[in-house]
């Protein structure tokens, strides 16, 4: 296994809409436990293929306490949506910021496994949250889209500050 690189917002490659996985492979089966890897690692509860530069329809996540419940999502649709609810969302490629955002109740969602088998799972709460956040980046879409555009744009120069006092500086 392998820990991939995370791309960090306003990087263009977070906006590429995935396609459908159509090869349930070995090469599958390795680029989805490099992400649980990646996510368990950065520490996170949720990573998409779009985030560590893949662009196909997969994403992972645990949001269990005891980080022991990996899921694996291949193609998923929401078939059905009912309420709202609204969390303090954050995001491994928007490091640091949160912000709250409101969302459907409880979802079902339809998937495949790495094997190619279709499966129904209902969700509510935090997985909830978790499986629209991770599917909103297999679309090129961010959190903090849903947020103002002077929101978003103090969140894009907080990110650039940051990126800049971690690089080293010659000082002569
Ligand atoms: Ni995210």
């Amino acid at each position: 296994m392998a820990k991939l690189e995370i791309l960090e917002f306003p990087d263009p490659r977070l906006r590429t809409k995935a396609v459908p996985v159509t090869a349930f492979d070995a090469d599958l089966e390795r680029l989805a436990a490099d992400m649980l890897e990646t996510m368990y690692a950065a520490p996170g509860i949720g990573l998409a293929a779009t985030q560590v530069n893949v662009h196909r329809q997969l994403l992972v996540l645990d949001v269990s306490e005891t980080r022991n419940e990996p899921h694996v999502l291949v193609n998923p649709r929401i078939v059905h949506a009912e309420g709202h609810q609204v969390y303090q969302e954050g995001c491994l490629s928007v490091p640091g910021i949160f912000a709250d955002v409101e969302r459907a109740g409880t979802i079902r969602v339809r998937a495949q496994g790495v094997d190619g088998q279709f499966f129904e799972q209902d969700a509510e709460g935090l997985l909830a949250v978790c499986i629209q956040h991770e599917m909103d980046h297999l679309i090129g879409k961010l959190f903090v889209d849903y947020l103002s555009p002077l929101k978003r744009e103090i969140v894009r120069r907080r990110l650039e500050k940051a990126r800049r006092q971690a690089e080293p500086q010659a000082v002569a």
